[in-house]
């Protein structure tokens, strides 16, 4: 069992409403809410990468997008169906292919996953990413970056060489610097429009990308 899916279980049994605590959801969907609502117009096709239990896609129907969410783990996606009827949900590991065919989305969103990819399944998402998006769609990113406080490696299961850390032996997280999500985003084909970073250790990079 992959250690994503076993999370899942984990948020099953303890009765958790997904990944994060409801109150940190309140605030995720007001940040998406001003990041998307002034750009998209209702109606557009958004892709979630690494949706969860759908928490974030209720709250992007109720915005007036149509969307798509996609996760790698069974149990995120059995319950993201069972609790949001008005969006769809597909299993897909985004490292890899993603099943859309060209210019699906006008949007494809990633909350939170992006800094679980390391190594090439990085590469091959954006490349997707790309793939699925129509000729100047965007690419909206919100992640983890730059290395986690020393106090928190051996707890993260952390190593430095690698910029990685695991659980049960599997890696989870990669600690990309934002220099080097910048560039991978350059380097997949898209073009840079709105890029923020909120500090140097262990912060997050916010990043709107349009499609080239
Ligand atoms: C930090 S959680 C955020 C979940 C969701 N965005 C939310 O706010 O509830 C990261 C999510 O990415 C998913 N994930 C991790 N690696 C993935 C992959 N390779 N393909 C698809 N989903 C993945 C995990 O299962 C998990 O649901």
């Amino acid at each position: 069992m992959s250690a994503f899916e076993g999370r899942y279980r984990q948020i099953v049994e303890g009765g958790l409403p997904g990944w994060f605590a409801e109150e940190h959801y309140a605030e995720l969907t007001a940040h998406w809410r001003d990041r998307l609502t002034p750009q998209i117009a209702a109606g557009a096709r958004i892709l979630e990468v690494g949706c969860g239990v759908g928490k974030l896609a209720a709250s992007l129907v109720a915005m007036g997008y149509e969307v798509v969410g996609v996760d790698i783990s069974e149990t995120a996606i059995t319950l993201a169906r069972r609790s949001v009827s008005d969006a769809k949900f597909e299993v897909a590991n985004i490292g890899s292919a993603l099943p859309f065919p060209e210019g699906e989305f006008d949007v494809v969103l990633d909350s939170d996953c992006l800094h679980h990819l390391h190594g090439a399944a990085r590469t091959n998402f954006l490349g997707e990413s790309a793939r699925v998006l129509r000729d100047a769609g965007l690419l909206l990113v919100k992640t983890n970056v730059g290395e986690p406080p020393l106090e928190h490696h051996e707890m993260l299961g952390y190593d430095p060489g690698t910029r990685t850390s695991r659980r049960d032996g599997e890696i989870v997280n990669y600690y990309a610097s934002a220099e080097e999500v910048l560039g991978e985003l350059e380097a997949a084909g898209y073009r840079l429009d709105r890029v923020e970073h909120s500090g140097e250790a262990n912060a997050q990079l916010l990043v709107d990308a349009i499609r080239g």
